[in-house]
């Protein structure tokens, strides 16, 4: 039976992508992360594989199998993520669907903390390497496109210009992640897209579009179109 082709739009192209949380160890059996479920950045790799794009998906601890045809590197941490994004580059298209721990503990245990009657174990915490920054700053390696998301739960579109001029990506999917919403961990996005041609305009030079609700397949087919 001959069936239509299937249009590749992203056919050659290279993709990279990030999902899920990270695990950022205490000591050996605790860890700080937080509620992604890996869900919109597996979409993402779905569809660009299905338009044709040879994807690699580095992923933290996410319970979702690997979508089919995609190269997937599973990470716990946001520094084992930096290095294995670095490593898989170079890639025409580099997007962030990460939720990264902000923040790792310094002085991480060798054993398991005990309680002891001195009191609670004091955590100091020191900030991770911000992976999409340090990829939109290379020069040498920087992908065309990098794309960024942004997860706000107050002041959304303001918070996610700002992101976008400080972190220097050309687009920032935003989005609303306040538990009313459902997002974390749910089926169903509400996105607006920011996109900027030109770094040199500032935050005035950015454009706006909100998507309606979608499902989190649907965002991302919407995404891949748009990147196509
Ligand atoms: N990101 C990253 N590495 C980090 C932190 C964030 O790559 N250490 C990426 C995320 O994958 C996302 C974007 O940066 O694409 C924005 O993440 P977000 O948490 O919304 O922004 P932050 O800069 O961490 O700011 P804050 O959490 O304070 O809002
Ligand atoms: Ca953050």
């Amino acid at each position: 039976i001959l069936r239509p082709r299937q249009p590749r739009p992203l056919a050659g192209k290279r993709v990279l992508i990030t999902a899920g949380p990270t695990h950022e160890p205490i000591d050996p059996v605790r860890y700080i992360a937080n509620r992604s479920s890996g869900k919109q950045g597996f979409a993402i790799a779905a569809a660009a594989q299905a338009a044709g794009a040879d994807v690699t998906l580095v992923s933290g601890p996410v319970e979702l199998r690997d979508p089919a045809g995609v190269t997937v590197i599973r990470v716990e941490s946001a520094r084992d993520m930096l290095h294995r994004v670095q490593a898989a580059l170079p890639a025409d298209i580099a997007i962030f669907a990460a939720a990264v721990a902000d923040w790792r503990v310094a002085n991480e245990g060798e054993q398991k903390l005990k309680k002891t009657s001195a009191g609670m174990p004091p955590l100091q915490l020191v900030e991770n390497p911000d992976i999409l920054a340090t990829i939109s700053k290379l020069t040498d390696k920087r992908p065309p496109l990098v794309i960024g998301f942004a997860a706000e739960t107050e002041h959304l579109i303001d918070n996610a210009k700002a992101k976008i001029a400080r972190k220097g990506c050309d687009w920032i999917v935003a989005n609303d992640v306040s538990p009313a919403t459902g997002v974390m961990g749910g089926d169903r996005n509400t996105v607006h897209l920011l996109t900027r041609d030109d770094k040199d305009t500032g935050v005035d030079g950015i454009q706006v579009e909100s998507w309606p609700v979608m499902t989190k397949e649907q965002v991302a087919a919407e995404l891949v179109a748009k990147i196509a």
